[in-house]
Formats: structure tokens, sequence, C-alpha cells
């Protein structure tokens, strides 16, 4: 595949599965280079909303970045039109393995059989969902994160990856505007989460044994790193709930994590202080001072 000529995202189509949260911004992303992506999502009002999404936010994408051009967005309600053709198409449903695993067997079935199958999902590696798959080499993890303005993203070999198909994509993702980075060996987590992971723990930790308080760990991260808000501030607006889960997750897999920040984490969920979008987190200032968030 290396050996192709020199690839241009208005050459062939991408697709993505499922028109959520990232789904839709994903399809942002591809969106900014000129080229057509298809957007597929059973629910048409997922689409709608991810169409509102996109209207506002391509001309942004597009006036920000230097060479970007609006592409084509197609909004579809059936699967194999939306995959029709495309050379990369990327999952983006529901965090359950179990569906992860349909799918991928699905569009192992009915994408081109050249196109790169990968998967968005944070906490399966797509090394899980490859059971129903006849040909894994083109199976791949492709991570991306929130808001926009974060174009970093993680490609991660399912195990049996063929090496043409992660250089493939080292090579394109930058033409979408994209910053892609190798996972190396398969990593929970990738590169950026895990790290953050640990990097939360011991912020709740610190704060769980009472060596410090929510504000001032905030603070001494503005101080030192010259951060926008800190660990705190973040959990808050990703909510308390999602961290705890995050974290469960992690606790599963690697025994002997400390129970200390999960506790901290339970009690203020118990008292339906899950962040910014009940209005209490960590931080009690939100309906009066929304701008200080962002
Ligand atoms: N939310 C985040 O910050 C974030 C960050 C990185 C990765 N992820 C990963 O992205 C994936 C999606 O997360 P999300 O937050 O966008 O979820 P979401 O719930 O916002 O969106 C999922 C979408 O998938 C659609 N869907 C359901 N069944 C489908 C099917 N069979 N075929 C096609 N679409 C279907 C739903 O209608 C919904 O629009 C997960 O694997 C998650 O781990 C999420």
């Amino acid at each position: 595949m290396t050996n192709q000529p020199k690839f241009y995202p208005s050459a062939r189509p991408t697709a993505v599965i499922g028109g959520g949260t990232l789904g839709s911004r994903i399809a942002l992303m591809l969106a900014g280079s000129g080229g057509e992506v298809r957007l597929y999502d059973p629910k048409a009002e997922q689409l709608d909303i991810a169409e509102r999404y996109i209207d506002v936010e391509l001309p942004k994408l597009v006036r920000a970045r230097a060479g970007a051009v609006a592409g084509r967005v197609v909004y579809a309600k059936d699967l194999e039109p939306a995959i029709a053709d495309t050379w990369m198409v990327v999952e983006a449903v529901p965090e359950r393995l179990d569906l992860k695993k349909t799918i991928f067997s699905n569009l192992d079935r009915l994408a081109p059989k050249d196109a790169i199958l990968a998967s968005n999902s944070s906490s399966y590696p797509s090394s899980q969902m490859i059971d129903h798959v006849l040909n894994p080499s083109r199976v791949v993890s492709t991570h991306y994160y929130m808001p926009p303005e974060e174009i970093a993203v993680e490609v991660m070999s399912c195990g049996r990856t063929s090496d043409a198909v992660v250089a493939e994509l080292m090579e394109r993702l930058p033409l979408y505007g994209l910053v892609p980075f190798h996972v190396r060996k398969e990593s929970v987590g990738f590169i950026f989460n895990r790290i953050w992971a640990a990097v939360k723990r011991e912020s709740l930790e610190v704060v769980e044994e009472g060596v410090s308080t929510p504000a001032e760990v905030d603070h001494i991260f503005e101080v030192l790193l010259g951060s926008r808000g800190g660990p705190f501030r973040l959990m808050d607006k990703v909510g308390l709930d999602v961290a705890l889960n995050i974290e469960e997750h992690y606790a599963a897999i690697r025994p002997g994590l400390p129970v200390g920040p999960r506790e901290l984490l339970r009690r203020y969920i118990n008292e339906g202080r899950l962040g910014l979008k009940s209005g209490k987190g960590f931080y009690t200032d939100y309906q009066q001072t929304p701008a200080a968030i962002s």
C-alpha cells in the first residue's frame, strides 16, 4: 500500500460509523480537507444533531487551519452505501464490546476489500473486536480526542494489523490536519490517557490524604506548568462519574492501584456532585461564573 501514488483526501471517501459525540467530531475533522465523509447512524435524530454541529464547526475549522478546504459530509441512514468506495472506516459506536464485534464483522464483509477498519474505542483495544473478522490485517485502533482543537490521534495495532496499514495511516492522517502517534505495543488507555490517568489518580490521592485541596492542586498546575485549570477542573468538565468509570476500568486490569482516588470520587458522586453537568463537583461556581471553566 505504501508504494501507491501520492494520496489526496479528495481521491476517495471515508466513513464514520456512529454519529454521537466522537463520531460527529471525527467526521468534522475528516471533512476539513476537501474530501467526502459519510456519517452513518441508525438514529435519524442523531444525524440531525451531527449535521447541525458540523454546519457550525466546519466553517470555523476551515478558517482556523491553513490549507483546509470544506469537504462534503453525507449523512447516511444505510450502512452499505455509506461505506462503498471508502479507503477508511472509523467505528465510533457506544462502548459495548458485543456491538463493536458485530460492527467489525459487518464492515469486514461489506466494506471495500482494501479499506482500513478502525476503532475509536477508548477502553477496548481492537484486538478484542476481531473474533468474526476474516481479514484482521486491516483492523486497527485510531483514538481521537475531544474537543476538535485536539488534533492528536493514537494509532495502535490489533496485534495482527499489517505494517502497511499503520504506515498508511501515519502518512495519510496528517493530510486531514491530524497528528498521528504510533502506539508501539498494545496499551489500555493508549499513550496519553494512560499518563493522564496517573496524574488524575495521584491528584485525587493527594486530596484524599489531606495533603492539599482541589483548588490548590489546580493552582499549582497553573503556576508550574502554565496550564489553564488543572486536573480537578478538568474532571468536573468530563464528569466525576465518567472519571470513576475510567479509573475502575484501570483498577480491574491493574491490581494494586490505590483505592483512595475511587473513594473520593464516590463520595462526591453520592452527594450528587457530578461536576459541571450537575452544577457542582469539586467546584461549586458553575451557575455563578460559567466563563471560569472555559
Ligand atoms: N466521548 C469521548 O470523549 C470519547 C473520546 C475518545 C473515544 N471515545 C470512544 O468513541 C466511541 C463512541 O463514544 P461517544 O462518546 O461518541 O458515544 P455516543 O453515545 O455519543 O455516540 C454513539 C453513537 O453511535 C450510534 N449507534 C448506536 N448503535 C449503532 C450501530 N449499530 N451502528 C451505528 N451507530 C450506532 C448512536 O446512535 C450514537 O449516535 C466509544 O467507543 C468511546 O470509547 C469517546
